[in-house]
């Protein structure tokens, strides 16, 4: 890895593995076609011309679609991995040789993820991209004389929009941001069955055990922790949530999930997985009360739901099971095991989300960076939505990639629909 030069390109772990990481990405180009057509169809007219894109979202072989697609527009475009544990580096590689400033590799520790935020933000971007925000945070409170030059940002994550929407409530958000969760075609599918499916996968990589007949414990009853809960109850598990939102729990348990607090469930679960974007969720004792055996692990965004500080303070020994699984030994012999180091098990064990649904996440993605170049300077500086017609198009062109037509309604039918004269 080269490490000297102040006008470095890229820094990834081994270009060797690019022949490697443009399979992977043309194996997802087949799978994206929504992303593929805004491709085709703006490659013609680049109206992201003369932008600067600088992106902080998990380098993966469908993110290389978006970045392609990016720069077929016209943008410029740099990168860095918004997780230390999510890069997949032929991706990366490929990705450098194709001339995009990346900065990523898998397993980077702290200094090295904010070093490559910062490399990215040498190119002096006109447009943030951000999957949990760190590098809106970065541009905030290290570079702020970055503010003239940025139009805007986008925002992948629930967790990111969360704390977005904080700071702007402050006052303190310096530029327009654009809520891609918030998108209909981006929340109802990617938090629900990217990352259903995405987390069972990585928990099978992790441990290869079965699931069927297994307490499966969902820490959270969102999208997140509903797309586990179905995943995991399809497969023959017994499904636990624990929630602090009522509705959620009354969803879940007219759903047929047991709803427990999480001091009950630990002494039961089989299997844990936090989904809920908050810290601490599981602790000391409630390590303390599980069953030997027991398999923990996280999906929400950051690597703070469990409190594995907690765990190590009673853990006697620990081994390396196989990759992302690590023993826990305590002082009475019963064994925990941690998927992943407490991070997104999704993408750090298994290759995050499948690629037909982040291609609606990442077609949100691309219009916003869209709408940010074309309206961004009349944006105040607060967190927006897409338009709810890009939505509709966005699953429409879906659909039609599928095979699946719809109806239409008459004129009559949509004079009905707000006729209030009739009744009974
Ligand atoms: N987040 C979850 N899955 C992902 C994927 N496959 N690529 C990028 N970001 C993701």
């Amino acid at each position: 890895m080269s490490t000297t030069a102040e006008d470095l390109q890229f820094k990834v772990a081994d270009l060797s593995l690019a022949d490697e990481g443009r399979l992977l990405i043309d194996w997802a180009e087949s799978r994206m076609p929504v992303l593929m057509q805004l491709r085709e169809k703006f490659a013609k007219t680049q109206p992201l011309k003369g932008h600067r894109i600088t992106g902080c979202l998990h380098v993966t072989k469908e993110t290389a679609v978006l970045i392609r697609t990016l720069k077929a527009a016209g943008a410029e475009v740099a990168w860095s991995g918004c997780n230390p544990l999510s890069t997949h580096d032929a991706v990366a590689a490929a990705l450098a040789e194709e001339g995009i400033r990346i900065f990523a590799w898998y397993g980077q520790n702290t200094e090295e993820f904010y070093w490559s935020i910062d490399r990215t933000l040498d190119f002096k971007p006109t447009l943030t991209l951000d999957d949990g925000a760190d590098l809106i945070f970065r541009v905030h409170f290290e570079h702020p004389d970055l503010f003239d030059g940025i139009v805007g940002g986008s925002e992948e994550t629930t967790t990111g929009v969360h704390r977005l929407r904080a700071m702007a409530a402050d006052g303190k958000l310096m530029y327009p941001v654009i809520a891609v969760n918030d998108a209909e075609t981006k929340w109802d599918f990617d938090n629900v069955y990217g990352t259903g499916q995405s987390s069972l996968d990585g928990i099978l990589r992790a441990t290869s055990v079965l699931l069927a007949g297994k307490n499966f414990v969902t820490a959270g009853y969102g999208h997140c922790g509903k797309g586990c809960a179905m995943r995991a109850k399809g497969m023959g598990a017994n499904v636990i949530a624990t929630e602090v939102k009522p509705t959620a729990a009354l969803k879940a348990t007219l759903e047929g999930v047991r709803v427990m607090t999480m001091d009950e469930a630990a002494k039961v679960g089989d299997v844990f997985i936090t989904t809920t974007g908050m810290k601490d969720v599981i602790v000391k004792r409630h390590f303390e009360a599980m069953k030997d055996g027991a398999i923990v692990c996280n999906t929400g965004h950051y690597d703070c739901e469990l409190n594995l500080e907690d765990l190590n303070s009673i853990t006697v020994s620990k081994r390396e099971m196989r990759d992302n699984c690590v023993e826990h030994t305590l002082k009475d012999g019963k064994r925990i095991y941690v998927l992943a180091e407490g991070r997104l098990v999704n993408l750090a064990a298994a290759e995050g989300h499948p690629s037909e649904v982040m291609d609606m996440s990442f077609a949100n993605q691309f219009q916003a960076m869209m709408l940010l170049a074309k309206d961004g300077e009349k944006l105040d500086k607060g967190v927006h939505e897409l338009p709810e017609a890009l939505d509709q198009e966005i699953a429409r062109i879906k659909l039609d990639s599928m095979g699946i037509g719809l109806d239409e309604l008459t004129p009559e039918q949509i004079a009905y629909a707000t006729d209030y004269s009739q009744g009974t």
